[in-house]
Parts: structure tokens; sequence; C-alpha cells
């Protein structure tokens, strides 16, 4: 596969030309990597109007996932999910756009919603294992809420921060069965669809999602895809890309990008199972160390870690995680992993010593009492979490990761809604005035 990207800045980097454009370092090497980062200039194209080599390079990756549209984005999958809720209510003829949506949605969800003043009405898992990624929803419980009340949308996440995957598939026969279209948050998952029965929410039946390539793939931070299958939502997709993106993309991203194009294309897939193979034989060796591995996408390792610093304890050993809460630790591995990655987890972690579950928590539905964006938009403080109950959300202040919020803007944190804010570490809030 051609990387029509990657080619026109090697060939301007090698060529004499002195550069009295952006940006000003005007490619001396500073960071080392200058000279290949370069701004729109004739023969590059432009991101939100491509026609060139970044619609040819774009072309490549709608092939590679067999989508309708593949659209580049170097804002990530934040930049992409705002995008994909300005299409989904700017082509709906509804006059009250609403979404329906699973309650672990990353923060981007909220400001996309809180910018757009989009309604949003929630899905709570059901079960009392309460944990903050993680929302487990069903087709049934979809099917129960629309048939209780219409939806323009429904919005889920998955693969969630733990790994955890919903039934994408039964999930989008409902959404459609009622009429609202099926968005889904897979900033997780953009290597899915490489898998040998491809889980990619695009290939079962999803009008849009995003995927953070840079999450895993081999793509520098900030690079996304925003995919649609959709084709009222095509022709508008650049616009609504452009409309929460800056006007000078990232040209590393947009190479990196590009070049993923070529490795996908290249016996990745068989690169992709074999690292699958090697990360299951490590979770049943960790199982048989006594670990509790939990169940989750093919490239994460989540494990039970209460009560113990197991991420300070691999730190120790010189290895770094992706997350972790007071329950679970998370890694994520790719096929760059070298081989001896696995054999180290192995060591550091030896067997496990873990002496507590859990506790069982459950979330009651926090009391709705303000839109997002008026919550968002609000005079607001930040206080202390004691002298936030009773108060009013305004922001969500959540850090990422997971950037997923236990109360969310414009709810009432209650004293039971506080004390699991506390059992995540968080101590302070912005409420409304
Ligand atoms: C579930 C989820 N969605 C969206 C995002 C945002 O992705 P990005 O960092 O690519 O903007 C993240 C980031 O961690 C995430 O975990």
């Amino acid at each position: 596969m051609n990387t029509p990207i990657c080619d026109f800045v090697k060939n301007y980097a090698q060529s004499d030309t002195l550069r009295l454009h952006m940006p000003g370092h005007k490619g001396m090497s500073f960071l080392g990597c200058e000279n290949l980062d370069i701004t729109e200039i004739s023969g590059a194209d432009a991101l939100y109007g491509a026609d060139g080599i970044i619609a040819e390079s774009e072309k490549n990756a709608t092939e590679l996932f067999g989508n309708k549209a593949t659209f580049f984005s170097a804002e990530g999958s934040s930049q992409c999910i705002k995008a994909m809720l300005c299409l989904a209510k700017m082509k709906s003829d509804s006059s009250d756009f609403t979404v329906l949506a699973s309650r672990n949605v990353h923060k981007a969800f909220i400001y996309a919603c809180g910018l757009l003043n989009i309604r949003v009405r929630w899905l709570f898992d059901e079960s009392d294992k309460f944990s903050l990624c993680r929302c487990n929803i069903t087709a049934q419980q979809l099917d129960k809420e629309l048939e209780k009340e219409k939806a323009d949308a429904v919005y889920v996440t998955s693969p969630d921060y733990l790994g955890g995957e919903l039934d994408i598939k039964a999930l989008s026969d409902v959404a459609h069965s009622h009429g609202a279209v099926m968005l889904v948050d897979n900033a997780h998952g953009a290597y899915l669809h490489f898998l040998g029965e491809s889980r990619h929410p695009m290939d079962l039946g999803a009008d849009m999602c995003c995927d953070s390539a840079h999450k895993t793939l081999p793509v520098l931070t900030g690079g996304a895809y925003l995919h649609i299958n959709n084709e009222r939502y095509v022709d508008s997709a650049k616009k609504a890309l452009e409309m929460f993106g800056s006007t000078s993309p990232s040209y590393l991203i947009l190479q990196s990008l590009d070049l993923c194009n070529e490795y996908l294309a290249d016996g990745y897939k068989d690169k992709l199972n074999n690292c699958i193979n090697r990360v299951e034989k490590l979770k049943k060796q960790l199982s048989d160390n006594g670990w509790k591995v939990q169940q989750s996408d093919p490239l994460k390792l989540t494990v039970l870690s209460s009560g113990i610093n197991l991420s300070e304890r691999l730190r120790q050993n010189a290895i770094e995680c992706e997350y972790e809460d007071p329950d679970y630790t998370v890694m994520m591995f790719t096929p760059e992993n070298p081989d001896i990655t696995y054999e180290k987890i192995i060591s550091a972690f030896g067997v496990c010593d873990i002496k507590n579950a859990p506790p069982a928590m459950f979330l009651p539905i926090p009391e709705k009492c303000m839109e997002i964006s008026d919550a968002l938009f609000s005079q607001n403080e930040r206080v202390s979490l004691e002298n936030a109950v009773g108060r009013v959300v305004a922001d969500t202040s959540v850090g990422c990761p997971p950037a997923v919020s236990v109360v969310v803007s414009g709810e009432k944190i209650s004293e039971k809604t506080a004390e699991i804010m506390r059992y995540y570490g968080i101590d302070k809030i912005s409420v409304v005035r």
C-alpha cells in the first residue's frame, strides 16, 4: 500500500527548499523530528479540504477498514467524538435531539454534549458491581429503554478502559429497530477489525465510531480515525471535524497514520494473531499463579489488584502500566512489545498476594438538576468533596485516565455518590455556584 503523505514530506525534507513558512523551527533539529514537521504548503493537501495526498491516504484507510468512509484526526478520539455527535445532530430531523448513552462515557462525550447542547439520557449498569469504567448494557435493557421513550441516537463505549466489550451487533439491531443511529466510542479497539473474525463496531452494525489509532496501533499520540458507514454523514464529516480541530493539524501525526496504512496492509493480521496468542498464554500463567485475570479485549491484561499497589510493584521492576484504580490494574500490548515483555511480567507479578475482594458498590442514579450544557457554562467554583454534597456538578473534573465521571455535569452529588467518588480518589470538584 502506498504512503503518499510520508513520501511527499520525505521528498520535501530532502530538497533544498528554503522554509519561509510555519512552523517556526524551519526544519532545524531541536527534538530531532522537525525536518518532517511541515504545514499545509503547496502539494501537502489540507486535512479539512483534502483532495490530494491526504485524501489518497484516507482512501487507503477506508479500504483497509472496509467502511463507506474513514477520516483522519490528528487530535484523538476526543475530536472524533465531538464530530460524530455533531453529525448525528446536524443530520437529524428531531427538534429535540436526544442521545441514550451508556454511563461510562469519556469526558469528551460530556464536553461534546455541552458544546452542541445535546440532551442525554443515561443507561446504567444494572448489576450491583459498580466499577467506574464499566457499564454492561444489554440489548434487552436498551430495547426496554427505547420502548419507554424514543432517542435519536444510542452511544456506547466498547471496549471500555478495563477491556470490557459490549454486544455491538445486538445493540445496533435494537437501536436501528427504534430508528436511532448507533454511535460507538471504540477508542480502545482500532485493531479489532484485524482479528480472524472482526469485532470492530463498524463490522457489527454501528453507523459511526471513533478509534484512537494511537492507543493500539503504532501511531503517534493524537492519531485517530472517524469511521462512517451511513452515507448521510459522509459529506459533512470534514466540516464536523474541522469545527473541533486546529487549523494547523500535525503532519507528523498524519504521516504516522499514513505509514500505519502500510503496516496494517502488510502482515499485520498475522502479527496480531501471534501477539494475542502470547497474551493469552500470559493470562493463563498469571491465573495459574493465583491472579484474578478479568475478561477483556484481547490486547488488554486487566488484573484484580484490590488492596495492593500492583502498579508500583511493577514500576520497581521497570514496567509501567496503562491504568490502575482501587480494584484493577490494566496493561496494554501490541505486536511491537519485545518477547522479553512476557517473562518480565511473570517475574514481577510473582504469586498473587491479594487478600481483599473489591467492595460491592451500587451507584444510586444521581438526581438530574440541569442539562449538561447549562451546568458546563454556569458560574462555578471548585470545592472539596466534603463541601460538594448537595451541590450540582458543573465540570466533570476527572483526569485521564480514565476520564469517566461518577456524577456528571448538571447532576447533584449525594452522600452516597460522594463516597464512591472518594473511593476513586476524587477530592475536589467544580460545582455550580
Ligand atoms: C474510552 C475513551 N474514549 C475516548 C478517549 C479519548 O481519546 P483520545 O485520547 O484519542 O482523544 C479515551 C482516552 O483515553 C478513552 O479512554
